[in-house]
């Protein structure tokens, strides 16, 4: 045997015991590295007269090509095992049940809020938006409560100590009413919105949390009257409640922004020593509203005599608390996990009219 076709023995043996990606790799520096033996023979041929490497040449070269493709070859067949070791280790048994994960849910609140945005939209109202710091003029003044009015004292208002670079008192808003003003000041009527959001009084008990939320309805559009109110609270809350039995009583009030106010109570009946909405056992006030007052379309740039409308403003958290029997608002704002789990919404649990926008 030749010295070359030992050594290609040799090697080729190496590279059929080399069980490691790195021990292949070892035996391929050792044979096709720089410092390798096949290297060191391909060196060779430069010496050699023309006629040895004619001779040589050829079987040189054959030696390389035969290690390099027992690498290739070797390290594929290499490769394959570990890929199916890998395989076979990180298999998951899809027949066992799927491991307790934490589960969040959705707050009472925002799902109520999905709730109202839902059956407002199928009445055509669009969800408007205002800033939770609000100034004195759109939260007060130009819904007709003047400085001097002792509708401002009763809000309880957290003002800022600083007036703002245009000289106005800035406050947290403590209705969702400034969003009236808002957006009859920036869309030209028709206008259909409810605007739902936070609110804040300086208050604090079993049914008052310095923060809660309202939502706001309005609407303005050419001979608007009680009647179109009327309908549009029984409807919305016909649709919240999920009853056909809902009966609404409205009383004359008092609001300095609507003109008639009235308030306006659901009935209830009284279901094994639980109050339950529908009929008219008792009474139980869940909204304030009227007709937009004259002085505040006017604050608004608008005609009066030719715009008139409605509107509508209630507790989210109260609708929550009614619909879903929570009786402790602090509980809302506490966060406590059990709460949560307890009166919280699977989030896949989205609102529609046609599923129901019900639990
Ligand atoms: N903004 C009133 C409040 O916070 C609620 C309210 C009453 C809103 C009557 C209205 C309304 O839009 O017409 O107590």
């Amino acid at each position: 045997m030749t010295d070359i076709a030992t050594l290609q023995n040799q090697i080729l043996s190496a590279i059929e015991t080399a069980d490691t990606p790195d021990a292949l790799e070892s035996v391929r520096i050792d044979a096709l590295g720089k410092q390798g033996s096949v290297s060191a023979l391909l060196k060779t041929l430069g010496q050699m007269s023309p006629e040895e490497r004619q001779v040589q040449g050829p079987v040189i070269n054959g030696l390389r090509e035969a290690v390099t493709n027992g690498i290739a070859a070797k390290k594929a067949t290499l490769e394959t095992a570990i890929l199916n070791q890998r395989l076979a280790t990180e298999r998951l048994d899809m027949t066992l049940p799927a491991p307790e994960a934490p589960r969040g849910t959705v707050h009472p609140v925002s799902q109520v809020m999905d709730e109202l945005a839902e059956i407002f939209a199928d009445m055509g109202f669009a969800v408007a938006e205002g800033p939770e710091i609000e100034d004195d003029w759109h939260n007060f003044s130009a819904l007709n409560i003047p400085e001097t009015h002792p509708a401002r004292a009763m809000h309880d208002t957290f003002y800022f100590p600083d007036k703002d670079a245009e000289g106005r008192s800035m406050l947290l808003r403590t209705h969702t009413s400034p969003v009236q003003i808002r957006t009859m000041t920036s869309q030209e009527p028709p206008i259909r919105i409810i605007a739902p959001g936070r609110v804040y009084r300086s208050d604090s008990d079993a049914t008052h949390t310095p923060m809660f939320h309202q939502i706001e309805g309005l609407v303005i559009d050419k001979g608007i009257h009680l009647g179109h109110l009327k309908w549009t609270l029984e409807t919305f809350l016909r649709a919240y409640f999920e009853r056909d039995d809902v009966v609404l009583r409205l009383r004359p009030s008092y609001f300095p922004f609507t003109e008639p106010s009235v308030e306006v109570d659901v009935g209830y009946s009284v279901v094994k020593g639980k109050r339950v909405i529908g009929g008219s056992e008792g009474w139980m006030e869940v909204l304030g509203s009227g007709m937009v007052h004259r002085r505040v379309i006017e604050a608004c740039g608008l005609d009066p005599d030719v715009w008139q409308g409605f509107a509508f403003g209630t507790g989210v958290d109260r609708l929550a608390m009614l619909k879903y029997g929570m009786d402790d608002l602090r509980a809302f704002f506490d966060g406590d996990n059990r709460w949560l789990q307890h009166y919280g919404f699977n989030a896949l649990d989205v609102p529609t009219l046609s599923g129901g926008v019900g639990a």
